[in-house]
Parts: structure tokens; C-alpha cells; sequence
């Protein structure tokens, strides 16, 4: 088997293949100044499949036999930091919702979906599912689902097994911790468990954003932050539409702290807050299809 040395490096047509790909294939941009991160994040595949450089790697990924390595491809090229309770504000903005729309719903037994789209490690899910519990325990009784979905099949599998290090549960306040979280050690390092109060209320799914949306019921919050920032514009707001289009009327839309809908009336949406956006009653999109 041959074995790719640490400086292996990457020719310009295998980066521009392996970068079309990519973007084709997830929406992932790699512009030229990501060269040495697609080369340092794909040699431990060139190892797995024993092939000595990235144009061997290049034409087996891109080639029909190559589809199977193509997931492991991009999930090696997607960050996936995530933080408990990320970008606070937004966790605020959503107990206002739950407190004034989607708490009165569930309780006179209505149905509340929310979507972490792009929910990396579970963080994200979790945090949403504690905010609802922190301000009704009875939510977990009623019928409120979170959908938490990543085109990276290696996340949703650390997701399902809710288990988190130490340093990965730092914003989380102890007394959440305490309530939510079982510690266990292991080979040395403590791990925080999440319980089957908060992971109850969690769906998790491989999605590809790019993809067909096995959506069939009104979401009323979606959550996709720190994810269109690796798309480019065009990309970006193919999915402004089709967010509009599985929102329910009034339904709110949080993007990451550097990610913004430029013109969001012209998609349906207006700002409300912080990166926070609300689906127009009236509006582009608004002839919604999906089921109430
Ligand atoms: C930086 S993490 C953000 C996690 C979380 N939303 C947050 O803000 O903490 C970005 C996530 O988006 C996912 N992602 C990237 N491209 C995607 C796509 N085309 N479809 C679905 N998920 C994608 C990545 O796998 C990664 O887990």
C-alpha cells in the first residue's frame, strides 16, 4: 500500500477538481486560499485508501466507483465547531416566541416543530430543548419535536450518543448541567451524557441542504446558523425560498452572526432582530403548501 508523505501537496487541476466537487456536491466554496486546509483535512484519506497522491485521489472520488468516498470527503471538509447555547441572543429572542406563541400553542394541544438545519455536534438541539423545558417541564408531555439535521453522517452519529467532554459543556449553566446531564468517566476524562428528558424531544437525520427536504408538516422556527457562510450567495439564496417555503406564517428564521439575507422582503422574510428574520404573512412564498 502506498502511503502519502505529511508534505504531499496538491496539484492545481486535482484542487479544482476536488473543489467542483465539493461545491456540487454540498454547496461547500474552496476558494484557492483553502489549499493547504483541503490538503492537511484530506491526506488521512488518501491513507485509508492507500493511494500515493491527490490526483490518484482526484479521479476516484470524482469517478462513478467514487461515491461512497465522496461523503467521507465532504465530511472531512466541513467544520463542525458548535458551541451549548452559541450566540445567547438568539436563545433569548426564542423564550419571548415560546412564552408568547409556541407555549400557548402546545398547551391548548397544538403542534410546534423546530429545525436545527446544519446541527453539527447536537449542541445546538439540545440547547433549544432545554430552553422549552427550562420554561415548561411539561413540554416533554406535549407535542413539540426538533429536527436536527447535517449533510455529516459522522456528527449526527456523536449526536445521537449525546456524550460530550468536559470542555464541550462549558456554556452550559450547572444547574442545567445538573438537571439535564449525567457525568461518567472514562479512560481518564469525564463525559456529560445528555438525558432522555431533553434527547426525547430530538429527531436526528442526515440531510443535505442542497438536497430534497423530506418535509412535510410547518416548521415554526428554523435555526441555521453558521453554515450558508461556506456557501456563496447564489447558493445562499436558493435556500431563502424553500426555509420560506417549509416556514409557517409568521414562522422565525435565526442565521449565524455573520450570515445575513441581503433584500429579505424580496424572499418573504423581514428582520426581526439580531440575524433573526420572521416569514411575512404576506410576501414571496406566501401561498404555503404544507400542511397546517
Ligand atoms: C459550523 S457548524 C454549525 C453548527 C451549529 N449550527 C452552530 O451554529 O453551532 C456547520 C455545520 O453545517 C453542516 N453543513 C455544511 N454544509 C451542509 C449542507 N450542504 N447540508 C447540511 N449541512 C451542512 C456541517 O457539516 C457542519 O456540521
Amino acid at each position: 500500500m502506498h502511503k502519502p508523505s505529511s508534505e504531499t501537496v496538491i496539484d492545481t487541476d486535482s484542487f479544482n477538481a476536488l473543489a467542483e466537487l465539493a461545491y456540487r456536491e454540498s454547496g461547500l466554496q474552496l476558494a484557492i486560499e483553502k489549499t493547504s486546509m483541503l490538503q492537511s483535512r484530506l491526506r488521512h484519506r488518501l491513507s485509508a485508501l492507500g493511494l500515493q497522491d491527490f490526483a490518484n485521489y482526484s479521479a476516484f472520488v470524482c469517478s462513478e466507483e467514487g461515491k461512497t468516498e465522496r461523503r467521507h470527503m465532504i465530511s472531512a471538509l466541513t467544520t463542525n465547531v458548535s458551541h451549548f447555547f452559541r450566540e445567547k441572543h438568539h436563545f433569548e429572542i426564542l423564550k419571548r416566541h415560546i412564552q408568547s406563541e409556541l407555549l400557548p400553542r402546545l398547551r391548548s394541544g397544538g403542534r410546534v416543530r423546530v429545525w436545527s438545519a446544519g446541527c453539527s455536534n447536537g449542541q445546538e438541539a439540545l440547547s433549544i430543548a432545554m430552553t422549552f423545558l427550562e420554561l415548561a417541564i411539561e413540554v416533554a408531555e406535549l407535542d413539540l419535536r426538533i429536527l436536527a439535521t447535517d449533510i455529516d453522517p459522522s456528527v449526527i452519529q456523536f449526536a445521537k450518543k449525546a456524550s460530550y467532554q468536559k470542555r464541550l459543556v462549558e456554556n452550559i449553566p450547572e444547574d442545567l448541567l445538573q438537571k439535564y446531564f449525567t457525568r461518567s468517566e472514562s479512560e481518564g476524562d469525564s463525559f456529560y451524557v445528555a438525558s432522555e428528558k431533553i434527547l426525547q424531544l430530538v429527531r436526528y437525520r442526515e440531510l443535505n441542504l442542497l438536497s430534497d427536504w423530506p418535509i412535510t408538516q410547518r416548521i415554526d422556527v428554523v435555526f441555521c446558523r453558521n453554515v450558508v457562510i461556506y456557501f456563496d450567495v447564489p447558493t445562499q439564496n436558493l435556500l431563502w425560498p424553500r426555509f420560506k417555503e417549509v416556514l409557517g406564517p409568521a414562522g422565525i428564521l435565526f442565521l449565524g452572526h455573520s450570515e445575513r439575507i441581503s433584500n429579505p422582503e424580496s424572499f418573504g422574510f423581514a428582520s426581526d432582530g439580531p440575524t433573526t428574520y420572521r416569514a411575512s404573512v404576506l410576501g414571496a412564498g406566501s401561498s404555503n403548501s404544507l400542511k397546517d
